[in-house]
């Protein structure tokens, strides 16, 4: 087992997941309902009809789940809190019980010597909220940070670092949007002031965290984008694209603006739908960041648009392997995108750690795919933090097999595969590639 010199001393080694995909207990100790158990009812919303309702019953069973974190050795693990077990209609008072679940696991990690690194938001809005608007309205934002300061002043004596949102862009693209994820709204470019509303609530509950002496990420869904050709036509349009997922939800964390969604009709104003008003940038930019998450899955490669819908079309990458997916396995994307980062925001850019990376096999034990997968994915990682780009830490997505959004239990992600008949959790060979690779990393630095 090579020791990775070639990653820092100090690198941090992690795993994530997310509380609606791992969970289940949705009824349990006053857990309100979110998007995702109304979106999961919706007839033919998600494969096979499957939800999170049970998914790895991992409300249960944590402490079987951190037995498996500590047998890896990690040192991070990053999970989210379910809002509505801690205020039910997101909304008002905290749900004590609620809290007291997320007590006990933070307490349980640290007892493993793991610490805890939680995101607020992964997708699973109060169905209550979303009743008056969800995300489309700015009150939610006020209404994010006011939960924040609740799991906060809970947790915040024993979790130095917390993640505000997971992937706005996709939540903003599928779920408001496309309406492919919950809440299943269609609006294309009318979804944009649940673009904006999301980074005030990262900005507001940043502040929040911040005054309680806490570090503050968020988690980024970042691609490489590539113009399908040299043309012209394809070039602006990969532009547009790269506006649009990249430079969106990091240029006004980063730089304190929003870049000029207008110049490539991507409207509908440059206000993101009337919703940015006077020193709402200020709010999102101000607190600062202490880290940005990077969650990287592929490359993007994008043409000329075919129709007049939107100005780009997206265009396959050919000639690399796939994904039980079907994603492409491009490892040099992750320091292109890296580069990339380094090249847009200089010292405006906080230090790196890559908050999700991993990929989808079939249920085999040995899933030596997966092995190549994150092995071609540490060595492009490692040519970026030798060229000197600060990456603190990686975390590998996903613990356990989990409940994959719109694909159900269809795509299994877990270093440690689960049997949903029975909750039975059996480690892949990835999981003792993972152990070994972490043991020797950190033997070599002490040596
Ligand atoms: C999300 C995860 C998801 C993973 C694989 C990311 O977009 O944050 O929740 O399971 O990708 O699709």
């Amino acid at each position: 087992m090579p020791d990775r010199h070639d990653l820092p001393a100090g690198f941090r080694w992690g795993v994530s997941t997310a509380a609606y995909q791992i969970e289940g207990a949705v009824d349990e100790d006053g857990r309100g309902p979110s998007v995702w158990d109304a979106f999961c009812a919706r007839p033919g919303a998600v494969k096979n009809g499957d939800s999170g309702r049970t998914a790895c019953d991992h409300y249960h069973r944590w402490p079987e789940d951190i037995a498996l974190m500590r047998e890896l050795g990690l040192d991070t693990y990053r999970f989210s809190l379910a809002w509505t077990r801690v205020q039910p209609t997101g909304r008002g008072p905290a749900n004590p019980a609620g809290l007291d679940f997320y007590d006990r696991l933070v307490d349980g990690l640290l007892e493993a010597g793991i610490t805890p690194l939680p995101t607020l938001f992964h997708w699973d809005l109060p169905q209550a909220l979303e009743d008056g608007g969800g995300w489309l309205h700015r009150d939610t934002a006020h209404r994010f940070a006011a939960y924040a300061a609740l799991a906060a002043d809970r947790l915040g004596d024993r979790v130095p670092a917390w993640i505000t949102l997971n992937e706005p862009f996709v939540h903003l693209v599928y779920g408001y949007a496309l309406g492919i994820h919950a809440p299943g709204r269609a609006l294309m470019l009318d979804a944009m002031p649940a673009a904006h509303h999301q980074l005030l609530g990262h900005g507001l509950a940043a502040a929040e965290l911040r005054a309680r002496g806490l570090d503050v990420l968020i988690a980024n869904n970042l691609t490489p984008v590539r113009p399908a050709t040299d043309s012209p036509a394809d070039r602006a349009a990969a532009d547009a694209y790269d506006t649009l997922h990249n430079r969106l939800f990091t240029d006004p964390l980063l730089l304190g603006r929003y870049p000029d969604l207008t110049a490539y009709g991507l409207g509908p104003d440059p206000d993101l739908g009337g919703a940015v008003r006077d020193g709402d940038l200020t709010l999102i930019h101000a607190p600062g960041l202490d880290g940005l998450g990077v969650n990287y899955y592929n490359p993007t490669r994008i043409a000329a648009p075919t129709d007049p819908g939107l100005p780009f079309a997206e265009a396959p990458i050919e000639g690399v392997p796939r994904t039980h997916f079907g994603w492409p396995v491009v490892p040099e994307g992750l320091p292109e995108l890296l580069h990339t980062l380094q090249a847009r925001y200089g010292t405006a850019l906080p230090p790196i750690t890559i908050t999700e990376n991993g990929c989808s096999t079939d249920a085999a034990l040995d899933d030596a795919f997966r092995i190549d997968y994150l092995t071609a994915h540490l060595d492009a990682l490692a040519r970026a933090t030798t060229a000197g780009i600060d990456v603190r830490g990686y975390c590998a997505w996903s613990l356990l097999d989990n409940f994959e959004w719109a694909e159900g239990y269809s795509q299994r992600f877990g270093l440690v595969h689960v049997d949903f008949a029975t909750q039975q959790r059996t480690p892949r060979a990835s999981f003792a590639w993972y152990r070994d690779l972490i043991a020797a990393h950190r033997a070599g630095n002490q040596a």
